[in-house]
């Protein structure tokens, strides 16, 4: 397959766009505390104008200073706000890309500690089940004060060059809380029948409208379906649909759900499948003429031809895959898919990191964030580096030092590269990280300068031979096996297991309840191999995997009837018993097999063998300090960078 339809222009009231391919909203946590933009913010924008996108829709611009429901989300509300972010545009236009600028205010999504210290203002005064500060009622003279902010941002937006702006009405923030029953308890004229519930975005886009003019273009966001007890669903939403194409709105961005969505509608994540909420961007489009995008969990080209192609919606918004690749889309048009980094929805970087306050990061790509600091414009003088280790550490170390121009060789003791990833794509819902290994395997094979030596085991001697300038050290871990378990053939490292090894069956323990425990877990579930019980010394099972993602896990998990024992010390093993604590009580647990999920510990022997190398050497990753992909990826792209 190849791309016809994504690689079309389209247009965008009087604005044409040069393909389908949309980045939708995201925040980034990347301009300063008061929203201006940082070179950060700016570079970031850039790489993915550079890497093919048709249109950006910049994160949710707060419309004044209360409106942010994260501390450093982006603001142009002020006059002076506007040069940083122009400076932003005009980076992104160099590549032909159109961007608009999304507005928002936060309404009960957001709390005192980020919004500037005021009170938490919403439709009605009511907590959000997430955020959890109580907020107060929007009195009318604050309503019309926010539409006039609304109207302010966009002249702004409009001054600093955007092509157009978004108005966000979705995902249960402020608008979004006043068009649905789920928040809005009103007895005024903004709550109740469909008109009053409408009114306050009605009033948005007419102020909007008024500060940019007739011919500028101006687009709608908000959830096609809540996806709550009381949310709203399509038949209202095609209502809403209608009515703004009565009123002039340009396009319409189908989202779906809100904080606190039983089923995380808003921002997917694996195991969910893809594009599960597309049918709804048909829904609407059967009722409008104006452009639809659809979004969510659309992270392969060829599915959005498809999707564009079928008549679901007119263009696609991909987001999280603009983060773990921002160049996909000039990849799949010149046909190049197995150098495409899918995401993985993980939510490991992204929103685990949003969340943090702090700037976003990707598990799969170590230069999100960082495009302002690293160039490969300027070659430095060529050394001789030595990479030990073919796991993502490895290999991001290699491509990073090869990209610099370096003479660069990697040694991996295995057949293949990969690491421990090669085990961490064997569980339910992880396959798309097989992806990524292909994805660095091929960029390392385009690199003329690396050169890759498989099942090569490296000794200090070879090491010092070897007579590199830069020695990069990324041998991993090693699995835990604590000395109470003892030397039985039926006590498992789960990376046996995933990597098909070795096969259990009959009463199986788990012994460890981290994301490995609880991934190995669903796979042995996955395969019905007999009764699995996890058992957890900790109170929370998976307690370091962000929680979004652990609840489908754990619903998977109690669906085919997986035991889950937490707060349960393991006291000993015997050939035949786990024998435990729980509150002070010891009991036995029978098992066939113990599988062990017990953690890892640096694999860094050669470390002090290699002591005399000084700082030519540097240890990256779990053989440094055991973390997960992420940080290893990105200590291997840091030290090959500044080999
Ligand atoms: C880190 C992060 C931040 C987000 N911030 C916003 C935002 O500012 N405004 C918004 O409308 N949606 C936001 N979203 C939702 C995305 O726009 C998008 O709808 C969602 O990620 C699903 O699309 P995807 O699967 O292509 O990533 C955010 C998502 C992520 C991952
Ligand atoms: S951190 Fe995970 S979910 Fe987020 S963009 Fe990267 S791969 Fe996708």
């Amino acid at each position: 397959m190849k791309l016809e339809y994504m690689i079309k222009p389209f247009r965008i009231g009087n604005v044409e766009i040069p393909n389908r391919f949309a980045v939708t909203a995201m925040v980034t946590n990347m301009c300063d505390k008061d929203g201006y933009a940082t070179e950060q913010y700016i570079r970031y924008h850039e790489a993915k104008a550079k890497g093919g996108y048709g249109l950006i829709i910049t994160e949710d611009y707060a419309v004044n200073a209360h409106a942010g429901g994260y501390a450093r989300v982006a603001r142009i509300y002020k006059e002076d706000m506007i040069e940083g972010h122009r400076r932003m545009v005009k980076a992104v236009h160099q590549y032909g890309t159109k961007i608009f600028c999304q507005m928002y205010h936060a309404g009960r999504q957001s709390n005192s500690a980020v919004n500037g210290g005021a009170p938490v203002k919403s439709a009605t005064a009511q907590a959000c089940p997430w955020n959890r500060q109580m907020t107060e009622e929007m009195t009318i003279e604050e309503i019309q004060q926010t539409v006039k902010d609304f109207g302010i941002t966009a002249r702004n937006a409009k001054s600093a060059g955007f092509d157009g702006v978004e108005i966000h009405a979705g995902n249960g923030y402020l608008i979004a809380g006043f068009l649905s029953f789920t928040q809005n308890k009103r007895t005024d004229e903004y709550g109740g029948c469909f008109n009053n519930r409408m009114r306050i975005l009605k009033e948005v886009y007419n102020e909007v409208r008024r500060n940019v003019g007739d011919d500028y273009p101006i687009m709608v966001r908000f959830s096609a379906e809540e996806h709550t007890y009381d949310g709203r669903t399509l038949p209202e939403s095609r209502m809403i649909a209608k009515e703004l194409e009565t009123w002039g709105v340009n396009a319409i961005n189908c989202s779906n759900g809100i904080y606190g969505s039983y089923n995380l509608a808003q921002v997917s994540v694996a195991p969910q499948g893809h594009a599960w909420t597309s049918s709804n961007a048909k829904a609407l489009k059967e009722v409008v003429s104006i452009p639809v995008m659809a979004v969510n969990s659309i992270d392969d080209p060829l599915m959005a031809e498809q999707l564009v192609a079928e008549g679901t919606c007119d263009f696609v918004g991909m987001s999280r895959c603009s983060l773990a690749d921002p160049d996909m889309p000039n990849k799949a048009k010149e046909g190049r898919f197995d150098e495409i980094r899918p995401c993985v929805r993980c939510v490991q970087g992204c929103t685990g990191w949003v969340v943090k306050q702090i700037p976003i990061r990707c598990c799969l790509n170590p230069e999100l964030g960082n495009e302002y600091r690293y160039t490969f414009d300027d070659q430095p003088e060529s050394k001789k580096v030595l990479v030990i280790g073919g796991g993502p550490g490895g290999m991001q170390a290699a491509i990073a030092a090869g990209r610099r121009g370096h003479d660069v060789t990697l040694w991996e003791k295995n057949s293949k590269l990969g690491g421990e990833l090669l085990a961490a794509v064997c569980p339910p819902g992880k396959g798309e990280f097989a992806s990524y290994i292909i994805a660095l395997r091929k960029q390392l094979s385009k690199l003329e300068n690396v050169k890759v030596i498989l099942n090569k085991t490296a000794s200090a001697q070879d090491i010092i031979a070897f007579g590199a300038d830069k020695v990069i050290l990324a041998t991993g871990g090693l699995a835990n096996q604590p000395k109470f378990l003892g030397n039985r053939d039926n006590v498992i490292p789960a990376r046996e297991i995933l990597l098909g090894y070795r096969q259990v069956e009959g009463r199986i323990l788990v012994a460890g309840g981290g994301e490995v425990g609880i991934e190995t877990a669903m796979y042995l579930a996955g395969g019905e191999r007999g009764e699995i019980t996890v058992v957890e010394m900790a109170h929370k099972m998976a307690e370091k995997t962000d929680q979004t993602r652990y609840i489908p896990m754990r619903r998977f998990l109690l669906d085919h009837e997986v035991k889950l024992m937490n707060d349960t010390k393991v006291i000993e093993v015997t050939d035949t018993d786990m024998v435990v604590e729980i509150n002070g009580e010891t009991r036995k647990l029978q098992y066939d097999a113990i599988v062990v999920a017990m953690g890892y510990h640096p694999n860094n022997a050669l470390q002090e063998q290699l002591s005399s190398l000084g700082d030519k050497l540097v240890v990256i990753g779990d053989a440094r300090q055991c973390q997960n992909a992420m940080e290893a990826a990105s200590e291997g792209f840091e030290a090959g960078y500044n080999a």
